[in-house]
């Protein structure tokens, strides 16, 4: 080993230990055994010619790829989401897992928790990024590792059943694949994106579908091959504004919408708090009778058309000619914030009155962390469909809300 080469390791160690004392801070790691996974697996090994300091940054991907427009479709994903998503795969020695979405630093992680009596196979659709995280995973010390190249969506069954299966891209739909692909008593961990928001959910088989066990907030990149999301559609109303949706009950009309967006804007505040902003965004886009997401621009929020809400995307209620999205402000009385709604277009009123009545409702009655129970029903959406389900490809999501 060369003197740089000694010092590049001493560096990297000292980065490594910080990023787990920093990951269990903020509860991305709560367990042991993933903490010690974290600390032993060379995180830059699979990052070379990344710096260091990006490398072990807690909330930094790092790119492995990008499509023709220079957007990203493989990325080492951020650490603090890797700690989250193998805690709630809750991950014991000695079993069988598969990831769906591949970079070689992942599947070292999972082969450390594991253990020598157990078996990791990761795939990948892409042929450079599996020949890439085979290179890494050798290089650090996993040759034991079964890397494969395949879509995902028919999973691989060459070494199913397995006892856990992780999926790392964002997931329109479940294929049966997976849910038949566990054992009895498997769990899948994946980001499925329902009407345009993702959540990383834990689901446990129960019968034939799966009920979920947690969820938190997450963000990848989308699912490529078979399983890509075909049903998006997005529009642009003007410069800096689009609209979002794959409810099959929205007409988007984007020059009717634009029309509304340059009518007075109807502001109504509802009285209720105004926090768990992706619990409350789960709750809005789970049960707004006719869901889009509106983003903005930062120049068109700066204009004032347009709330800051909307930076990120934000749940829109949407009809022919009108729409209504979330905003807040802040609370004197409680040093919090309350929740309302801006309101464009002719039906401006009537749209407001029912997504303020959202608000309340949630702030009433499911303002709490984990107050979704989320189930995945494979098989045809029953007629009519049941309030609260949403229809996908190969099943219905239901979500119970307590
Ligand atoms: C966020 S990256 C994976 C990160 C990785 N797990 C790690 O260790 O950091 C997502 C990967 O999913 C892959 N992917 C997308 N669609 C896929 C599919 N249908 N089947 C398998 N892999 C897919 C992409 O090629 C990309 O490499």
């Amino acid at each position: 080993m060369t003197a740089i080469d000694d010092s590049t390791a001493r560096d990297a160690d000292a980065l490594r230990a910080g990023m787990v004392r920093a990951l269990r801070d903020q509860d991305s790691i709560t367990s042991e055994p993933v903490a010690a996974a974290f600390a032993a697996v060379p995180r830059h090994r699979f990052a070379p010619g990344a710096p260091l300091e990006l490398a072990y940054d807690l909330h930094c991907t790092v790119p492995v790829k990008k499509d023709e427009h220079g957007l990203d479709i493989s990325v080492m994903s951020a650490a603090h989401l890797q700690g989250v998503m193998l805690e709630q795969a809750d991950i014991k020695p000695g079993m069988k897992v598969l990831e769906i979405g591949s970079g070689g630093y992942n599947a070292a992680l999972i082969q450390e928790l594991v253990g020598d009596h157990g078996m990791v196979t990761t795939a990948d659709i892409d042929h450079d990024v599996i020949d890439r995280a085979r290179r890494c995973l050798d290089d650090a010390g996993y040759r034991q590792v079964k890397t494969v190249l395949a879509d995902g969506e028919s999973g691989v069954p060459d070494s199913a059943p397995y006892d856990r299966i992780i999926v790392t891209a964002a997931a329109w739909d479940i294929p049966a694949s997976w849910i038949n692909g566990l054992t009895k008593n498997g769990r899948l961990v994946v980001p499925l994106t329902v009407h345009g928001t993702t959540r990383s959910i834990a689901f446990d088989r129960e019968g034939d579908g799966l009920l979920s066990r947690s969820y938190r907030l997450a963000r990848f990149v989308p699912m490529q091959g078979e399983g890509a999301a075909r049903e998006e559609r997005k529009v642009l109303l003007r410069d800096g504004v689009a609209v979002q949706t794959d409810d099959a009950r929205v007409n988007l009309l984007p020059e009717a919408l634009n029309h509304a967006l340059g009518m007075p804007r109807l502001v109504r505040w509802s009285g209720a708090a105004y926090d768990l902003p992706d619990e409350l965004e789960l709750y809005l886009t789970l049960n707004l009778p006719t869901v889009a997401r509106l983003h903005a621009s930062t120049d068109v929020v700066e204009s004032g058309l347009v709330e800051a809400s909307a930076l990120l995307g934000v749940p829109a209620l949407v009809s022919e000619d009108s729409i209504a999205y979330r905003t807040r402000r802040e609370d004197r009385d409680t040093d919090g914030f309350e929740s309302g709604v801006v309101a464009h277009g002719p039906q401006a009123e009537a749209l407001a009155d029912q997504y303020v009545e959202l608000l309340r409702r949630w702030a009433q009655n499911h303002r709490r962390r984990g107050a979704a129970e989320i189930r995945y029903l494979p098989g045809p959406a029953p007629s009519p469909l049941l309030e609260d389900a949403v229809p996908k490809r190969h099943g219905v999501v239901t979500v119970t809300w307590h």
